[in-house]
């Protein structure tokens, strides 16, 4: 897909980058540019830039950084065609005729219209004859119909045909049918359905498209439920059950549940800010999604082992998404539907009381150290203590740490202060690793292919700097690159990622294209991060009084390095080449 560099140009006119970013993240201007809370990591400090005189911004915090193409895709977790699409509508562009023949985009939009005609073929199986037995089944567990109504759900008919029949009776392939996963292909190549006999749970993104099923026997005997497999419009891992009804209910905070029954069930009693993973552990990807419209979570997990598990989990990934976390328990070992059902007409109360007097997760997490040890005892004191301090550490809030350092205190009979100067001394030792680690990393990262080349290290680093400038300025002096390909081979780049940039400019140059970062990385298939360092190589510039002689130098420092790299690979190397190499060197001196 490729649209033209025109087209971009203007949807990147009519959508100043400043204006769509506000409508995200809270801007304060200091200057030409603009700094606010990165979006894409969480931070206390703003280290988020926009240049609207550029048109980019960048996260000094996370690396993020690109174009408002970038921005929209990275926030709205669109692909590239979708963030053109949202873009245009936002702007009033009308698309050119091209998107109507896009592959991908074309292919998504047939699986969504399948899943949503599906929904509703199950939907209504579940209100004819077929489905009186699903019916039964979830009016017998406390579900009201307009309940049912509501989340759409219904039966999948056993037999093994009837949704596909119905589908390519009404003109569907049965091709489309698998690529949706609602149909699979048998050993003899025939098409039957993934769904039999069971209840149906349509699971829907934020737009309100159908992306995927969750199905549930209603007998023993087979797994409990069987959900869509990955396909192109839906990866388990990333997505959220009732996350279309839940985000528009969130006041301040998020109930988090395990499983679609118990937020089926808090949504009828009120909770409608209710949401649940789908049968996997709660990932990054998830906690980024919740972060987008909540502050805080409360974790409302199954009470037995596997929950605490789950919720010890749950608690340190929401947290690194930056949001506040609440654990809620169920007396009992109930889960919330269970709980709802037991309690009926004053769960509802029950349940917020429960909320309200849910523990924060640090008091939940010391709370379950305490209950493993005996305090009248010293030696489980101090190991009791021990515990505690290491999940003082990871509180990045000193006020936070400061008060549990003094419930603490009351608590063992050992003085805050001591307390606090052990929990600093711990930080720091752990700070000085990870600073050691990160390190590692970057000295990994510069020496890639030279690993065996240490000695080298210091130069290559010089190199960089030399391709990152000469970058920095075609970039930005498009006039300038077609001399410069023809001197400089990519060959002689060091790094695989400028090498890689340094081909994709040189390349648009020829085909006499625009050259900025949407275009840069489309065109090379930069991921986000990557767009991300390219955004900062090209704000890295400054108009020097003569670009020309910089050029010179960073080409000659390239050259340079690049010959002494090979002179390194060779065992003995000869004399002349060497002097050949200083020699070189004074050069660029002068
Ligand atoms: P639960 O077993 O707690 O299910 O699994 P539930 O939602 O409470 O269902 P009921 O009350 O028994 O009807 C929690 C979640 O784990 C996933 C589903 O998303 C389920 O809602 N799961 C569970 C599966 O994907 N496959 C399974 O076989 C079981
Ligand atoms: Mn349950």
């Amino acid at each position: 897909m490729r649209f033209s560099d025109d087209f971009i140009q203007e949807l990147k006119d009519r959508n100043d980058i400043s204006e769509v970013i506000s409508e995200y993240v809270t801007l304060k201007r200091k200057g030409r540019n603009l700094f606010g809370l990165c979006p894409f990591h969480s931070e206390k400090t703003a280290s988020f830039c926009v240049y609207p005189g550029n048109g980019v911004f960048i996260c000094f915090g996370c690396g993020a950084g690109g174009d408002v193409i970038t921005f929209i895709r990275l926030i709205e977790k669109f692909d590239y065609l979708e963030t053109i699409k949202f873009l245009a509508q936002r702007a009033g562009v009308p698309l050119p005729e091209i998107e109507k023949d896009d592959g991908m985009y074309k292919k998504k939009m047939l699986v969504y219209e399948i899943n949503r005609e599906v929904a509703r073929f199950y939907h209504n199986c579940l209100c004819e004859k077929i489905g009186k037995k699903a019916l039964d089944y979830l009016l017998g567990r406390g579900i009201k119909m307009h309940t049912i109504k509501h989340f759409g759900l219904g039966y999948a008919p056993p037999g093994g045909h009837s949704a596909v029949d119905y589908m390519k009776e009404k003109g569907y392939r049965e091709k489309d049918l698998i690529i949706a996963n609602v149909g699979m292909s048998s050993r003899w190549g025939r098409c039957y359905d993934r769904f039999r006999d069971r209840v149906m749970f349509p699971i829907i993104d934020l737009r309100g498209n159908v992306i995927a099923f969750g199905g549930r026997v209603m007998e023993g005997g087979q797994a409990k439920y069987l959900n869509t497999s990955d396909t192109i419009v839906f990866k388990k891992s990333d997505n959220i059950f009732a996350v279309n009804f839940a985000k528009n209910k969130v006041k301040d905070n998020l109930i988090l549940a395990e499983g679609y029954m118990d937020v089926i069930s808090l949504h009828q009693a009120g909770f409608e800010n209710a949401v649940a993973t789908l049968g996997t552990a709660l990932t990054d990807g998830q906690a980024k999604l919740m972060s987008r419209f909540a502050n805080e979570v409360i974790i409302s997990y199954d009470s037995d082992e596997a929950g605490k598990k789950a919720t010890q989990r749950a608690i340190k990934i929401l947290r690194r998404g930056g949001m506040s976390v609440k654990v809620l328990s169920i007396p009992k070992g109930k889960d919330p539907d269970e709980f709802m059902k037991a309690y009926g007409k004053d769960a509802g109360v029950r349940f917020r009381n429960l909320i309200e007097n849910s523990a924060n997760d640090v008091e939940y997490r010391l709370g379950i150290i305490r209950s493993s040890y005996n305090l009248e005892k010293s030696d489980e004191k101090v190991k009791y203590l021990d515990e505690c301090l290491k999940i003082l550490c990871e509180l990045s809030s000193p006020i936070e740490c400061e008060i549990y350092a003094g419930k603490l205190s009351e608590e063992v009979g050992v003085e805050k202060k001591l307390i606090l100067l052990q929990v600093d001394k711990m930080k720091k030792r752990s700070v000085k690793i990870k600073e050691k680690a990160d390190f590692r990393d970057i000295q990994k990262n510069i020496s890639g292919k030279m690993s065996n080349l240490s000695c080298v290290e210091r130069t290559s680093l010089r190199e960089i700097r030399a391709e990152e400038a000469l970058l920095s300025v075609i970039i930005n002096n498009q006039d300038m690159v077609n001399n410069i390909s023809q001197e400089v081979s990519s060959d002689l780049f060091m790094s695989e990622l400028n090498k890689k940039i340094y081909e994709t400019v040189c390349r648009l140059s020829s085909e006499g294209r625009n050259i900025d970062v949407t275009t840069i990385s489309s065109v090379g298939e930069f991921s986000p991060s990557e767009t991300g360092y390219i955004t900062k190589i090209m704000c890295s510039y400054v108009a020097a009084a003569d670009i020309k002689r910089d050029l010179s130098e960073y080409i000659c420092v390239i050259k340079n390095e690049n010959q002494f790299r090979r002179l390194n690979d060779v065992e003995n190397v000869e004399d002349d080449k060497i002097k050949n190499y200083i020699e070189n060197l004074r050069q660029v001196k002068k």
